[in-house]
């Protein structure tokens, strides 16, 4: 996959996976990853999807009804890649936070829903559900930060709260961040976002 590798200067640190939004790139997300963590790695990832021309991360039939079986295809390919850069790059694979907005929020939340080692934690601006009728694996108190806008039209309020309530059953930590505006990235959760993996994951 198209990517951008970034070494940090502490090994110790969770390398951060950045995955963007419909119509991004591997560039979009980098100020993220310098606001959560400077000291981490960085692996920036393109979608290997085109629709009309904007990289996404699966396909999709329609504004919100995602091609599952593409779904499934995508997630496995993108946790092989993740396996691959570990070994190429010499970071722990298990130790791998995930930061996506929007598609790139739904691929990390699908990471999540099928794999149960998949990532160490993840920090989803502006997901949705991303499958519905499987039984989630045991995360074990995985780390999850949640950013969603109440007057979201493209991820209404409710689904918001149906995948935290999903991740929950499964046994995860969820953070909920609210924010009154709608499916944009904002500054304030942004920020939100790095105090929680702050108190999360700084050693
Ligand atoms: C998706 O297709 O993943 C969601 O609708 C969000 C987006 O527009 O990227």
């Amino acid at each position: 996959m198209k990517h951008i590798f970034k070494k940090g200067t502490d090994p110790n640190k969770p390398t951060l996976l950045l995955l963007h939004g419909t119509g991004g790139t591997e560039h979009d997300l980098l100020p993220l990853a310098e606001l959560v963590e400077p000291e981490s790695s960085v692996l920036s990832v393109r979608g290997n999807i085109l629709e009309n021309g904007m990289p996404r991360f699966f396909r999709r039939l329609a504004e919100g009804v995602f091609d599952e079986e593409d779904l499934i295809f995508r997630t496995r390919e993108l946790k092989d890649f993740l396996d691959e850069s570990a070994k190429k790059y010499e970071f722990d694979r298990n130790n791998i936070v995930a930061i996506g907005y929007s598609n790139g929020a739904n691929i990390a939340a699908s990471i999540l829903f099928h794999y149960e080692d998949g990532l160490r934690g993840a920090i989803l601006h502006h997901p949705m559900v991303p499958r519905r009728g499987i039984d989630l694996p045991n995360l074990k108190r995985l780390p999850v930060f949640i950013a969603a806008g109440k007057n979201d039209p493209i991820c209404p309020l409710q689904e918001s709260q149906e995948l935290k309530g999903l991740l929950e059953n499964a046994g995860a930590a969820v953070h909920m961040h609210w924010e009154n505006y709608g499916h944009q990235l904002t500054r304030t959760e942004v920020e939100a976002a790095a105090n929680w993996f702050q108190q999360n994951f700084a050693k």
